[in-house]
């Protein structure tokens, strides 16, 4: 297990390590209300498809909590709201809308029940959905260890480390239970421009757990393949088409391209609430662009000259064909298509 905590629940609120702040200081944020988790979202407070998801699950709860002593209808109107406000805050991964409607099926089933009976039940909810997530990724990490040899140097993109879940991590999920299983794995690391998400998050979290990392600048990732350093590459997903196609960080698909050229293995690794089978193809997935400022420079440095046109769409996708495999808490499965992705919501 990682050695810090992404959420947690203290006191009546919900504590996030404000992930803006990483790797130079480790500070938690408290929040206490939807509209106060929704900001956190947006502004990369948390970030990472499975901890949004979480987040927003918390998000709810919070609500709930805050407004139990008020008139009914206030109450009903201030939840709707809250679900309304988080739903806003991101709109690429998947799993913040099906946790928002998780606790929706949740908070409709205790229609007849007191407003503290619902606001204790929607934290137990929120609870369950971060136990549950850092469950799977175990799950993940055992099916997906397998696919990893000792020695193996793993390429990763932006993180999707216990950082961007409740805990464990679904691509590094898989590195950590290598590792755990005895392997010796090092991993290189994409910077991850624009937002770093690499160079500050990945870096720094598998540094905490002593897994040897290696950062590179996203435009050296061709190198390191073409000259054979990289055995096989590992993503997460923010969200996955029916047919799929893998929505991620804006650079994963040209590191699949890479990929597929040199014949290095390209592992995406998800739990099935990144899975949107309501989405036929990548073509369809949302892709959140983000603000300018991101690109122009970073924090307080700015290198671009001012006025500039910037383009910032923050996620790419990548078509199926070009995913070696898909690593679920079901399973691996090769060459994933919409008939093995159907199958894998009907499996056990
Ligand atoms: O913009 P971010 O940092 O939220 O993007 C995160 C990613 O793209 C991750 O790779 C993805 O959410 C997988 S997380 C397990």
């Amino acid at each position: 297990m990682a050695a810090f905590d992404t959420l947690r629940w203290r006191d009546g609120k919900l504590e996030m390590l404000d992930q803006r702040a990483l790797p130079d200081h480790c500070l938690y944020l408290a929040f206490d209300s939807a509209q106060g988790v929704a900001a956190a979202i947006r502004d990369m407070v948390v970030r990472g498809a499975p901890a949004i998801g979480c987040a927003a699950a918390y998000g709810i709860a919070l609500e709930a909590r805050r407004l139990q002593q008020e008139p009914k209808d206030i109450f009903a109107t201030g939840l709707d709201q809250a679900f309304h406000v988080l739903a806003q805050s991101r709109p690429t991964a998947v799993n913040l809308f099906w946790a928002l409607e998780r606790m929706r099926a949740r908070l409709n089933a205790l229609r007849e029940s007191g407003q503290t009976e619902i606001a204790a039940a929607l934290l137990e909810e929120a609870r369950a959905i971060s136990a549950e997530d850092v469950r799977l990724n175990r799950r993940m990490g055992e099916h997906g260890s397998a696919l990893l040899r000792d020695g193996a140097r793993v390429l990763t993109h932006c993180n999707a480390g216990a950082l961007a879940t409740a805990g464990h991590g679904t691509a590094l999920g898989v590195i950590r239970s290598a590792v755990a299983s005895g392997k010796k794995i090092s991993v290189i690391v994409d910077e991850t421009r624009p937002f770093l998400q690499g160079a500050r998050l990945t870096a720094w979290e598998l540094q905490q757990d002593d897994i040897p990392v290696t950062l590179i600048a996203d435009n050296a990732a061709g190198f390191l393949i073409s000259r054979r350093e990289i055995d096989a590459v590992i993503v997460g997903a923010d969200r996955v088409a029916a047919n799929g196609d893998v929505a991620n960080k804006i650079g994963t698909y040209s590191v699949a391209v890479l990929a597929r050229r040199h014949a290095v293995p390209f592992y995406v690794a998800c739990p099935l609430s990144t899975i949107d089978q309501r989405i036929a193809s990548g073509a369809d997935i949302p892709i959140e662009e983000r603000g300018p400022e991101e690109v122009t420079g970073y924090g307080a440095v700015r290198w671009a000259p001012p006025g500039i046109d910037v383009r910032n769409p923050v996620f790419d996708v990548t078509p199926a064909e070009l995913v070696t495999a898909l690593i679920t808490e079901k399973g691996v499965t090769w060459a994933p298509d919409e008939t093995k992705i159907a199958a894998l919501f009907n499996s056990k």
